[in-house]
């Protein structure tokens, strides 16, 4: 396991049309996608492009939203994971549970905002942070 790239920062919105605001406003951010809905996953998504990486926006889709807790103790939003881009999803998934960490949900990865598998591990195994492992997109780097 070696740790890859910085793929994004999630942050949970009550708002994605606000959120944008702050960053296209504060901050000048200029390549910002629309809004999508990813109803399985309960969120809509929409990236800011930074020079380096990107701001993942992530606002409650329907009603079993997994956001809508963390928005509940959080009503403004807030810094929700990070994202690091692994070379195997699975091969990443074996090793966190063979060092003794928790994989979130059935550990069978699911499809991310960027269409590689991705995984979710316990925010308790990382400092209070949940992270999420990618798969780096075969095309990209
Ligand atoms: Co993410």
């Amino acid at each position: 396991m070696s740790i890859g790239r910085l793929n994004h920062v999630g942050i949970a919105t009550p708002s994605i049309d606000d959120a944008v605001k702050v960053y296209r406003d504060m901050l000048g951010a200029t390549k910002i996608t629309e809004k999508w809905a990813m109803p399985e996953q309960g969120v809509w998504v929409c990236f800011v492009d930074t020079p380096n990486s990107q701001i993942e926006l992530i606002e409650p889709y329907g009603d079993k939203s997994p956001i809508t807790a963390f928005l509940a103790k959080n009503p403004k939003g807030g810094q929700h994971h990070v994202c690091f881009e692994v070379p195997d999803i699975i091969a990443a998934r074996d090793e966190m549970r063979a060092k003794g960490a928790t994989v979130l949900g059935t550990g069978e990865p699911r499809i991310g905002a960027h269409g590689t598998p991705v995984i979710f591990v316990h925010p308790k195994d990382f400092g209070g942070v949940l992270v999420e492992l990618m798969e780096t997109p075969k095309e990209a780097h």
